[in-house]
């Protein structure tokens, strides 16, 4: 079982599906710490419930928020990490140690709508499709080279919210088989495109 970290920030529906997928047999894996950016985050409940050891991020500098969350996965053997609607950005130095070994989720359809509320810059763009990517993480903001991808269309009368529930019902599943996949070690990265080997 591939012990996986992940960082979140708030309501932990992403989280709640990488616990019971692993819980489930599904991802040859499993949650070996929950490290949350955010004392409220919902996603600290779901941990605590699953009996995973869950830690709260002290106020550091960027630098030193990293590097104490580097020791705390190191602590738990950690040899995967999950950003799972982690709201920090990372820096470079905590990207570099993870490299190839840190998967992100984002609520577009990447490289469309970076950044903060991809469904509200999807619906302010007008596009009819939209969706949702798994990637693993390099410096840039929500660039790396990517897994999977799921879509949606765009409706006319979406709301941003409306929109974000089907995207969230997709990401739920996409993470879930991309986190099968790299327990499996099936994911090779050539020229930072992404291969999946039978
Ligand atoms: C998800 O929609 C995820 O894609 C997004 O935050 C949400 C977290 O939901 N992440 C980003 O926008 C990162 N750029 P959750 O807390 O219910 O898993």
């Amino acid at each position: 079982m591939k012990p996986l970290g992940v960082l979140v920030s708030g309501y932990g529906s992403n989280l709640q599906a990488i616990l019971d997928a692993c819980a489930q047999g599904v991802i040859a894996g499993r949650v070996a710490c929950v490290i949350s950016s955010n004392p409220k985050a919902l996603a600290g409940e779901r941990a605590q419930k699953a009996g995973v050891p869950y830690h709260v991020l002290p106020k550091l500098s960027a630098e030193e928020r990293d590097d104490h969350i580097t020791a705390v996965l190191k602590n738990h053997d950690v040899q995967g990490v999950c950003l799972a609607g982690y709201m920090r950005l990372l820096t470079a130095g905590f990207v570099e140690t993870w490299w190839d070994r840190l998967l992100n989720i984002h609520p577009s359809l990447l490289p469309s709508f970076k950044g903060l509320h991809a469904q509200r810059q999807a619906i302010v763009a007008g596009v009819k499709v939209t969706g949702c990517t798994v990637h693993f993480v390099r410096p840039a903001m929500d660039e790396g080279p990517i897994v999977l991808q799921a879509t949606t269309p765009v409706f006319e009368d979406d709301t941003e919210d409306s929109l974000s529930q089907r995207i969230h019902a997709l990401e739920h599943r996409i993470y879930v088989q991309a986190l099968r996949w790299y327990c499996e070690d099936r994911l090779i990265i050539k020229n930072e495109r992404v291969f999946l080997t039978p």
